[in-house]
């Protein structure tokens, strides 16, 4: 049995970033629903999924059997994906990265706001439903991604660290079809503290 992050913010503490009617429908529903679809669709395969991280079934997502495979990548990435997206908002955010993960960002962007930059066009040129996503390798390098869908970027061997959800339902009761207002704006409450955590600690 996998289940959602438990919401560390009421619905409406990211306003006015983000609506409280939208923080409660994406949570309460729209990530639910995901977590219900994958709990029933394993039912029975306990074999494959005992003891392992979501991460790491989408991993290695090809060793499952071919009946469940395409729906852990869009029921498990859908819960992976958004318990990262939620997880990393906050309404009292750490403003910017330090130590390493800053260094590493001035490796590879040569500064922060080249860093954002590059995920908010990756988020806002993400063809229809997805994100976009900043990810580490194995041996720490930083690279910005987007996905389709409920892709995970675990499923190519990275580990996805800071993400913004581009699907519809995350921003159009306020923003509607601005997508790129909203990713302007999200960027007021990614909490930099939770990214450094990921980036030195978490490994799939
Ligand atoms: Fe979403």
């Amino acid at each position: 049995m996998f289940d959602k992050i438990q919401l560390p913010y009421a619905f409406d503490a990211l306003e006015p970033y983000i609506d409280a009617e939208t923080v409660e429908t994406h949570y309460s529903k729209h990530l639910q629903k995901y977590v219900d679809n994958l709990n029933s669709l394993i039912k029975g395969y306990e074999q494959y999924t005992e003891g392992k991280s979501l991460d790491q079934l989408l991993a290695n997502v090809n060793e499952l059997p071919e009946e469940i495979r395409q729906g852990v990548i869009d029921q498990g990435g859908g819960v992976s994906n958004h318990n990262l997206y939620f997880a990393l908002l906050s309404p009292n955010p750490k403003k910017a990265p330090e130590g390493k993960l800053l260094d590493e960002i001035h490796n590879t962007f040569g500064d922060l706001d080249t860093l954002k930059t590059e995920v908010s066009n990756a988020a806002i040129g993400q063809f229809g439903s997805g994100y976009g996503f900043l990810v580490k390798d194995k041996d720490g390098k930083l690279s910005v991604r987007n996905t389709l869908n409920q892709n995970s970027p675990a499923m190519n061997g990275v580990v996805p660290i800071l993400t913004i959800d581009v699907w519809e339902h995350a921003y159009y009761l306020k923003y509607k079809n601005l997508r790129a207002d909203y990713v302007k704006n999200i960027w007021n409450l990614i909490d930099w503290e939770k990214v450094e955590g990921l980036y030195l600690n978490y490994t799939i």
